[in-house]
């Protein structure tokens, strides 16, 4: 029987290493809202529904939850429901009997027998298909199931996190997940925002992965100037913490140069709504405004990574006034328009 998938390597050494609270929730609204409700229901076993987009921390929340939930004691187990093909799931969720199929030699226990009086952590549940659903319903109705091949039905008692970065109810809608399970999952639902949502934190994250990272390679480096701090605050950040992290990850190894900049993703109004600005109507003028804006926006960060973010030095390369870089700084939206200047 082939091994579970590994879980995701994190740089960060596993994602079973929880940072303390105030960096796993920081200080922005956003974050301490979710803390707030988190801190209601840790105490108990009602099963939580962790929504977000990839790299915001549902993992990382969960284990938080874990570690302040009545069942610490007992195991954290994670089954990540898209790495392992749906064939093997099942066997690997609920174990087998000898005998079950050709090559069961032996009885082997599945994860959610490892995680009595612990947490299961089910990761990417809108990835589970439906006849697994199913099972999966049953089990979580009542804590009941029974291993492939076995005629006993057992008994365990858990905590259950899913996790997704899928909308539910759409999954729902177009018939790929089942309405009767989300209701059983969801009974408590947190969304976590993107790192975007809660720049006020970026700052305080950045310098804690430094700490992080220096121990972990050994390697010391000089504190991230108070500018760049600024800049890291004001980038888009699709990629959420685990592209913060990473980026950190890089200045320890290599220094500034981390901080060379990609092309962002299109994110304007033009570019991200769907189907394209002919069928869209959007008028030639906003498009070539537009384009000229993120145009601008890539020159502007390269001037700045190429000046060490100074941003006289940049204005001086661009041969713009400071005030006119300082503008086209807010108007290309790298900073938040009730911030300072960057
Ligand atoms: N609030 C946080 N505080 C500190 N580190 C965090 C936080 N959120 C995420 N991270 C770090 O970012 C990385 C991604 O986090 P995590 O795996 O928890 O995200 P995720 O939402 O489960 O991502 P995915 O959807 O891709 O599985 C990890 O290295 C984790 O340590
Ligand atoms: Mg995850």
């Amino acid at each position: 029987m082939p091994s579970a998938a590994k879980n995701k390597t994190e740089l960060l050494g596993g994602t079973s290493h929880i940072p303390p609270d105030e960096i796993v929730f920081g200080c922005s609204p956003a974050m301490s809202a979710v803390h707030k409700r988190l801190e209601r229901i840790c105490n108990t076993n009602v099963p939580v529904l962790m929504c977000g987009d990839a790299g915001t921390g549902k993992e990382t929340v969960a284990r938080w939850m874990h570690c302040r939930s009545p069942y610490k004691t007992g195991q954290f187990v994670k089954v990540n429901c898209a790495a392992i093909p749906g064939s093997l799931l099942e066997s690997e969720l609920f174990g087998y009997e000898k005998g079950a199929f050709t090559g069961a030699h032996v009885s082997k226990p599945g994860r959610v027998e490892l995680a009595d009086h612990g947490t299961l952590f089910l990761d990417e549940i809108a990835d589970l298909d439906m006849a697994l659903q199913s099972k999966l319903l049953h089990f979580v109705q009542d804590g009941t199931f029974s291993r492939i091949g076995g005629e006993s039905e057992k008994f365990v008692e858990t905590r259950i996190i899913c996790s997704t970065n899928r909308d539910l109810e759409q999954e729902i809608e177009a018939g790929r997940f089942r309405a009767d399970l989300y209701y059983r999952i969801s009974v408590f639902q947190i969304k976590l925002p993107r790192l975007s949502e809660r720049r006020e934190d970026v700052c305080a994250l950045a310098q804690y992965f430094q700490g992080v990272y220096q121990r972990q390679f050994g390697k010391e480096c000089d504190p991230i100037e108070a500018e760049t701090l600024h800049f890291l605050k004001n980038l888009p950040w699709p990629g959420n913490v685990r592209e913060l992290s990473n980026c950190i990850a890089r200045y320890v190894l290599i220094g500034q140069d981390a901080f060379a900049i990609k092309p962002f993703p299109k994110q304007t109004p033009i570019s991200t709504s769907g189907g394209s600005a002919v069928t869209r109507g959007v008028p030639l003028r906003s498009i070539a405004k537009e384009a000229i804006r993120e145009l601008e926006r890539n020159v502007i960060l390269e001037a700045l990574r190429t000046n060490q973010w100074n941003r006289r030095k940049t204005a001086q390369a661009l041969k713009i006034s400071y005030r006119a870089l300082i503008y086209k700084i807010r108007d290309a939206g790298l900073i938040s328009r009730r911030g300072a200047a960057v």
